[in-house]
């Protein structure tokens, strides 16, 4: 056995093998896009489980829990060695309680918890990767009660990623515990083309930085995308995502530093493409502000909508038009500034008509169909505030510079021209 396992990885650096024959996700996790907390955007590799347990608290206080926020994801940096049988141990001075014990925490407060390793010999931080190990990585991780892995590609260059993304999807699923699958190799290999019984989830693109327009090249190959950015990227794969099947435009960086309208349209695209939603800033410390856009159940609704289509731009230009079809009969409609000045919009309904047979099986059309619209980012989203009839003068709205206006537009009634 162990032989053929040698076998197999030496295959998988020769770039022969691909999945083997059985390799398949644990099924029925993210039947809607994954939500939860990650350490790395604020926190990097300093993290410790005083910062997970604290995170935890602050993620039932504030409601965040309640809200869907369920996975509390530890990411690069919680490694130790590997032991004298080849195990993976966390690190004694950050995690002096163990991972067991942080899981059964983590658990005793409702919430999920996740873990991050790489495919490669070692993760992006330089600690031990799961190359040769996933079996034993898999196992440990489920003994320890895991929900989540994210699984990344630093170190991986001899390495086929079918192959090695396959083999870490059959490990967890042979461990037994239902443990979501977030594949983090930056859209390098197509995972979208691939990986949809593999994954419940896959990064599109390289990581993000709290920054709305511009990108960030270190130097070295690593270049960091701005939200804009990774929109346009993420944008084109629509067909490929699903539920329990993921896009992955990257973490959450509302409340790193944007402004407050850049933080409420980047949380709005990121449910316009019914992205994973997993926040990247500091929970325990989080303004009011910030907490009112990641708590705001109805633009959350959009992203966990059950149709679990992603959502499609129908017009470019400074501001972009954008169109999710939710489940019913209902659509979310979003206008997206991506100047820094205030832009005036004729609400020329007719235009938008929009045909996504291909995709989702929907049509909307605005000259025989009149929709009802409620103002997801309005004080009052229940409110009615207008509708998209035909009237004499065209209604404009302003959308303010790198902001967005928000729509859930209802079904009124089928009326005549
Ligand atoms: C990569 C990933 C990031 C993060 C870091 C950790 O860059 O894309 O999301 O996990 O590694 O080192």
């Amino acid at each position: 056995m162990r032989k053929l396992r040698i076998l197999f990885v030496c295959l998988l650096m020769a770039g022969v093998a691909t999945l083997p024959a059985t390799a398949q996700k644990y099924e029925g996790l993210a039947r809607t896009p994954q939500m939860g907390w990650n350490t790395w955007n604020k926190f990097a590799d300093k993290i410790d489980e005083q910062l997970i347990r604290s995170t935890a608290d602050a993620l039932v206080e504030s409601g965040l829990r309640d809200a869907g926020y369920i996975y509390l994801n530890m990411d690069d940096c919680w490694h130790s060695k590997r032991d004298s049988l080849g195990f993976i141990t966390c690190d004694p001075e950050r995690f002096p309680s163990g991972i067991k014990a942080l899981a059964d925490y983590v658990h005793s407060k409702g919430l999920k918890l996740g873990i991050y390793s790489d495919a490669g010999r070692q993760t992006c931080g330089g600690r031990p990767g799961s190359f040769g190990h996933e079996y034993q990585d898999a196992l440990q991780y489920a003994r320890w009660g895991i929900d989540y892995l994210k699984y990344d590609w630093c170190e991986s260059y001899d390495i086929n990623a079918k192959g090695a993304y396959g083999l870490m999807s059959e490990a967890l699923r042979e461990a037994g515990r239902p443990i979501l699958f977030s594949m983090c190799e930056w859209g390098s290999n197509r995972p979208w083309e691939w990986a949809k019984d593999v994954a419940h989830s896959w990064r599109t693109t390289g990581d993000i930085w709290a920054k709305f327009d511009g990108t960030w090249d270190h130097g070295n190959g690593f270049v960091q995308n701005g939200v804009l950015q990774i929109l346009d990227m993420n944008e084109p794969l629509r067909q490929y995502a699903g539920p329990g099947h993921w896009n992955d435009p990257d973490m959450l960086e509302v409340g790193n530093g944007l402004t407050p309208s850049e933080d409420r349209a980047h949380f709005t695209m990121w449910c316009m493409m019914a992205a994973p939603l997993i926040l990247g800033n500091d929970i325990v410390n989080m303004s009011p502000e910030v907490k009112a856009v990641l708590m705001n159940r109805d633009v959350i609704a959009i992203d966990q909508d059950t149709l679990g289509i992603q959502g499609m731009r129908v017009e470019r230009g400074d501001v972009e038009v954008w169109l999710k079809p939710l489940a019913g009969s209902d659509w979310a409609f979003c206008l997206l500034n991506r100047t820094l000045e205030p832009l005036d919009v004729k609400l020329d309904w007719r235009r938008w008509s929009t045909d996504d047979s291909t995709v989702s099986g929907r049509k909307i059309d605005f000259e025989s169909h009149v929709y009802e619209l409620r103002d997801l980012w309005a004080k009052n989203p229940q409110k009615v505030v207008g509708t998209t009839a035909r009237t004499k003068k065209v209604a404009t709205v302003q959308v303010g510079g790198h902001d967005v206006v928000l729509y859930r537009l209802t079904l009124q009634s089928a009326s005549k021209k």
